[in-house]
């Protein structure tokens, strides 16, 4: 049997800790599965103290994650620490560099850096694999970076969140607050170390600008995506949504389009009769479209400990089995030098379905301004229902539902009404996506 693969791992919170179990308690497996066995030798971390529920007694510390990433005692340095620059991009550059293999879940990190690491990677002849990076345990990095060659992507689309997702869908369940849904998520291993990431489409925007990448063979643009969060959804949206046969879903989107990509993350109302629709809790779910395939759907477990570790595991089992002197594929599937430069399709171009919430003043020609404003801006409404629900008694619900139509003319539309002096509280604007 051939030798041992030397693993380090720094970073042991929530998936370290769980990759180190499954290594343990899947050993025989995976040494049977890889035709060699998977060692941990070295960890590093913050607090050597903290108890993790695993026996570290066998591997050797490291105070320093760029000392244990240049070691010479290691193949395979797994970053699992986070965070967009500092330690995580030291020693993921510094362990390229010194020709180690890199697994990392980190996608804010690639985000920003993963051109310019899968370029070392590809220099050096070592591989960048970052299955955990995207959507937890679905394998939808190797995916599209293995198994789609040749087709011609048109749309990449999912719940990429799981925190937010499980959020949305036990607010629509229960109906309860959004705050406590945060809580169970972050006590349940779900959510970034700060939640904000979560909540408010960074972390969906840092993977889907690595499936866009994926997709469509151009750089990594993570600074050029639209994005809106989940913290301004309501109960009254989401009453609302279902009413008219909708749920709401943090939906990250791109997609080529005349003038360029374009990359968008938001709350989408999708139809309740949709497959993306059925996608509840932690559970993610990531759509490509292709001239080949058509619709291809994939869902899983999109954060936690485990899957996570899965992925991490899938891709350190990878390195095991690739045989020395054979040649890598590239990172992002085309070489990174080969990586167009990323076109941006501009917002105010996008073309969808608008939901459009507005509470007004109960008085004599409300309906017929908003109507007016609708018709200067040349958009076709498909309903426009007045709600008995209002907080306040002079004040009523208005929901408006439109027909294809752009983002410049519902912005347009949108500022005239409230312009016209009728609303009592900001406008709420939700873009319905087509889904199957
Ligand atoms: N905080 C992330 C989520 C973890 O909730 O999806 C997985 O990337």
């Amino acid at each position: 049997m051939a030798e041992a693969l030397r693993v380090g791992i720094a970073g042991l919170g929530t998936v370290g800790s769980s990759l180190l179990k499954m290594l343990d308690n899947k050993g025989t497996e995976l040494t049977r599965q890889c035709g060699r066995e998977i060692m941990p030798v070295a960890v590093s971390a913050r607090d050597r103290n903290r108890n993790r529920g695993v026996d570290l007694t066998s591997a050797k510390w490291f105070d320093d994650p760029v000392e244990l990433a240049q070691s010479s005692d290691i193949e395979v340095f797994v970053e699992l620490i986070g965070g967009q620059d500092g330690a995580a991009l030291a020693s993921v550059r510094a362990a390229l560099e010194a020709g180690r293999h890199v697994v990392t879940a980190n996608k804010a990190l690639l985000s920003k850096h993963g051109v310019e690491l899968a370029a070392i990677a590809e220099e050096k002849g070592v591989l960048l694999n970052y299955e955990a990076a995207v959507a937890g345990g679905i394998p939808v990095i190797k995916t599209m970076r293995e198994a789609m060659a040749g087709n011609h992507v048109s749309r990449v689309f999912g719940i990429m969140n799981g925190t937010a997702n499980y959020i949305l869908t036990r607010m629509e369940a229960e109906g309860i607050g959004f705050e406590e849904c945060l809580k169970d998520a972050q006590r349940l291993g779900y959510a970034e170390a700060d939640p904000t990431f979560d909540i408010e489409g960074h972390d969906t925007a840092h993977k889907l600008s690595i499936l866009t990448s994926l997709a469509f063979g151009c750089e990594i643009s993570a600074d050029n995506i639209y994005m809106e969060g989940i913290s301004n959804i309501t109960q009254a949206d989401i009453r609302a949504a279902s009413e008219l046969g909708f749920r709401i879903k943090l939906l990250g989107v791109a997609q080529k389009t005349e003038s360029g990509i374009e990359q968008r993350v938001h709350p989408t109302m999708v139809p309740v009769s949709s497959v993306i629709a059925q996608v509840h809790g932690v559970t993610n779910a990531v759509a490509i479209e292709t001239d080949m395939l058509g619709e291809l759907l994939l869902s899983g477990p999109g954060a936690g400990g485990d899957a996570t570790a899965s992925a991490v595991i899938g891709d350190i089992a990878d390195i095991a089995k690739s045989r020395p002197g054979f040649q890598h594929g590239p990172v992002f599937g085309w070489p990174a030098k080969e990586l167009a430069p990323y076109k941006r399709a501009r917002m105010r171009a996008h073309a969808g379905g608008y939901f459009i919430r507005l509470t007004v003043h109960d008085r004599t020609g409300v309906f017929a301004a908003i109507a007016t404003r609708m018709a200067d801006s040349d958009i076709s409404l498909e309903s426009i229902v007045q709600h008995g629900e209002a907080t306040v008694e002079a004040h009523k619900t208005v929901i408006l539902v439109t027909h294809e139509t752009t983002e410049a003319a519902v912005r347009k539309a949108v500022d005239g009404i409230t312009e016209d002096g009728h609303l009592t509280t900001k406008p709420q604007v939700i873009r319905i996506e087509r889904a199957e």
